[in-house]
């Protein structure tokens, strides 16, 4: 708890007109998931920073719903690699003129972080204003989900690029990501900035990168239209944790929507085909987790990692399935690692430095936390709670963090970006006094 006001100027420091950016050197500007996260964690103290950053978010919207995961509120910055230029969101007709964005999406964060927001607000007349107005643009983006991202109308829907999942280079891609052939001249040179400001061997590998600009180039040719990338697309993948997020944000709606006085009906329908789905699809008896699944080549993505656990954070599991997962997360404090590492320790695509391929992200440890309680793993989600707060208490405020114990005995700082919003965020939820 004490680092409390040490959060808050750093939220304060990375604010910018209206916006929070998620560190200021590697990510110059808007990110949506991070956005959600910095909301929630200024609405515990300042609601109208809050209330500003959520409708700056959704001045990005496009026509079509899609929320897109990077809003480039500066044309000036050059520090970021690929920028508003490189994405020409101006190929799709519905993408706003300005803030210029990315092509691509994100978790679906809003619902839930409105309904946290307007339960703790309730009185405040303002905010309830503000969730009604807002919730038809939440429900915008969640059709276009349904809509352009889900062909063969199971109500879960596709990402093709990696990035839309929030977890960029997991091992999870690997497989699908190195079947890709990129044919000659396919993709324009460029020039990468994220190795310029952080250490080579915390972030992605040149191969990874190659095949993220594919993708891109192929978003673009098809005017970011999901039907059409669909067809073509050599990535498609149906992510467990986005589905998960997505159909936690629905349940939030439903619910706002019965205290507001707001009609649901299409979002109960969507609810309902997503979670008769669910669990046929993503659900792993052996591994005891959830795991994605690859649309292109038909098979389950077999990996235990971070995004298989948030199941738990939506309610989505039975109570004997969420045992399991507890005992995951028993099984690696047993083994001396803080919770909770984002790949699988025991595989040997397991790196314990490099981004999304193992190391401690905080915004997943608070869904963890959440997700922990609901099933009533009190103890479980104390630790993940404790840990991240230990971590953050002897590395600072950073992007991500090492997980083995050994190992952060001999450390002094986090990996990535250090004065991180959502970390500051995350910090200042498991904390606040109220859960
Ligand atoms: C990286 C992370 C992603 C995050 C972004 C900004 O791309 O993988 O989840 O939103 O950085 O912090």
């Amino acid at each position: 708890m004490k680092h409390i006001s040490q959060a808050k100027e750093i939220i304060k420091e990375n604010w910018r007109d209206g916006f929070t950016v998620p560190t200021s050197m590697l990510y110059p500007f808007q990110w949506m998931w991070d956005s959600g996260f910095v909301a929630l964690g200024t609405s515990t103290y300042d609601i109208k920073m809050s209330l500003t950053e959520i409708d700056k978010m959704f001045s990005g919207q496009w026509k079509n719903g899609m929320l897109p995961h990077i809003l480039f509120h500066s044309e000036k910055e050059n520090t970021y690699f690929p920028n508003f230029d490189f994405w020409e969101s101006s190929v799709n007709e519905g993408a706003p003129n300005s803030p210029k964005s990315s092509g691509i999406t994100q978790p679906a964060v809003f619902g839930f972080i409105l309904q946290e927001i307007l339960r703790a607000h309730w009185k405040n007349e303002e905010v309830r204003k503000f969730v009604k107005d807002i919730f038809p643009k939440v429900v915008n983006y969640h059709r276009f989900l349904y809509d352009y991202r889900d062909p063969h109308k199971e109500g879960l829907f596709y990402i093709y690029h990696p990035w839309e999942s929030g977890r960029d280079n997991s091992p999870l891609w690997d497989e699908s990501m190195n079947k890709i052939e990129i044919p000659d001249g396919a993709i324009p040179s460029y020039q990468r900035r994220d190795t310029a400001l952080a250490n080579t061997n915390e972030r992605p590998t040149q191969n990874q990168y190659d095949r993220y600009v594919y993708l891109l180039e192929l978003g673009k040719k098809y005017k970011y239209d999901g039907r059409q990338i669909a067809e073509e697309s050599p990535f498609l993948i149906q992510d467990n944790m986005m589905n998960a997020i997505l159909i936690k944000s629905n349940q939030s709606l439903i619910e706002i929507a019965s205290e507001l006085d707001l009609d649901a009906s299409e979002i109960k329908e969507w609810q309902e085909l997503s979670l008769s789905n669910y669990d046929d699809k993503f659900w792993n008896e052996e591994l005891g987790l959830y795991v994605g699944y690859d649309l292109r080549h038909n098979k389950q993505l077999l990996h235990k990692e971070i995004g298989g656990l948030v199941p738990l954070f939506a309610n989505i599991p039975s109570k004997p399935k969420a045992a399991k997962m507890n005992n995951y997360l028993q099984d690696l404090t047993k083994r001396g690692y803080y919770l909770c590492p984002s790949f699988d320790v025991d595989s040997p695509l397991f790196e314990s430095q490099r981004y999304w391929r193992g190391p401690i992200w905080p915004q997943m440890n608070y869904m963890l936390y959440k997700g922990l309680k609901n099933y009533e793993y009190l103890e479980t989600a104390e630790i993940v709670k404790d840990d991240l707060n230990t971590l953050i208490d002897k590395l600072g405020f950073y992007e991500y963090f090492e997980s083995q114990k050994e190992i952060v005995k001999h450390l002094s700082k986090g990996y990535g970006g250090g004065n991180f919003s959502w970390t500051a965020s995350s910090y200042l939820l498991l904390n606040r006094k109220t859960k």
